[in-house]
């Protein structure tokens, strides 16, 4: 049976999130630079898009580039960038057409102008659209999101607008990037590797995490619906017994 049609909709994760990998050795078992593998990662980043929103899915992040990915070749570092700005440009429309929000997380003041300027275009462009919220993480790194949250509300601690006492957990989610977002209930990687690479790290606190061997370029609908399924058949306990949970019937 397609796994499409085994997915029970009204237990989907509100927030799913992916660890793209796999572009570079994809690209090299093809004979190919690893540009060939960024370009082809691009059709499994609109097919998956795509299938989100049509599943019901309200917000998806994508890992697409991360505070690291600055040290590869410039020109990797380069290709990835245009690659960036070609696809917005060119996906605004469909974005539009979807009712798909756009919105980054991440530093983007260090990106390219044309990057960032492409960037701001969709997102303003998109604004009000209410399907569903495509995060692209940019220039971003889990720990330098929790170094800013800490900067900022030490910031009201020194102006005494807050005392140390009031802090709690949600006012430090409600200083990272991710201020207003659920925190994502499923987490993907791709391509076999099995770490989170300083991604998201406060809000994948409770998330299955799903790891599978399928190259980023790969990456098609179908392996969307078979991780949204082994999502579903899993149990998510939050620290209770299997017994409280059926009988509270969660
Ligand atoms: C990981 O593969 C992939 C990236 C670092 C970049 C992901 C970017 C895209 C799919 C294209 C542009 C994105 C959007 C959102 C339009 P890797 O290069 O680390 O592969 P490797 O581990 O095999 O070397």
């Amino acid at each position: 049976m397609e796994p499409g049609s085994q997915i029970d909709i009204n237990r989907l994760p509100r927030h799913v999130a992916i660890i793209m990998d796999g572009n570079g050795r994809w690209a090299k078992a093809h004979g190919k630079p690893r540009v060939f593998g960024h370009r082809n990662g691009v059709k499994s980043v609109r097919e998956v898009t795509e299938a989100a929103a049509e599943i019901g899915i309200q917000y998806l992040t994508l890992y697409a580039f991360s505070t690291e990915n600055w040290n590869r070749p410039a020109t990797e570092v380069n290709a990835l960038m245009s690659l960036l700005v070609q696809t917005i440009r060119k996906e605004i429309r469909t974005l539009q057409e979807n009712q798909i929000r756009l919105q980054t997380i991440g530093d983007c003041s260090r990106l390219p102008k044309k990057t960032a300027a492409a960037l701001e275009e969709a997102i303003e462009a998109t604004r009000h659209n209410e399907r569903m919220t495509l995060i692209l993480a940019l220039n971003y790194s889990a720990k330098w999101e929790i170094t800013e949250a800490t900067r900022k509300i030490a910031k009201h601690i020194a102006d005494a607008s807050m005392l140390p006492e009031q802090i709690t957990e949600q006012t430090i989610a409600e200083h990272l990037n991710t201020a207003g977002i659920p925190d994502p209930e499923l987490l993907i990687r791709t391509s076999g590797e099995t770490r989170i690479s300083n991604f998201l790290l406060w809000q994948i606190a409770y998330s299955e995490l799903v790891f599978t061997p399928v190259m980023w370029p790969d990456f098609r609908r179908q392996h969307f619906q078979e991780a949204l399924l082994d999502y579903q058949h899993r149990e998510r306990r939050f620290g209770k017994t299997s017994d409280q949970l059926s009988s509270q019937n969660v």
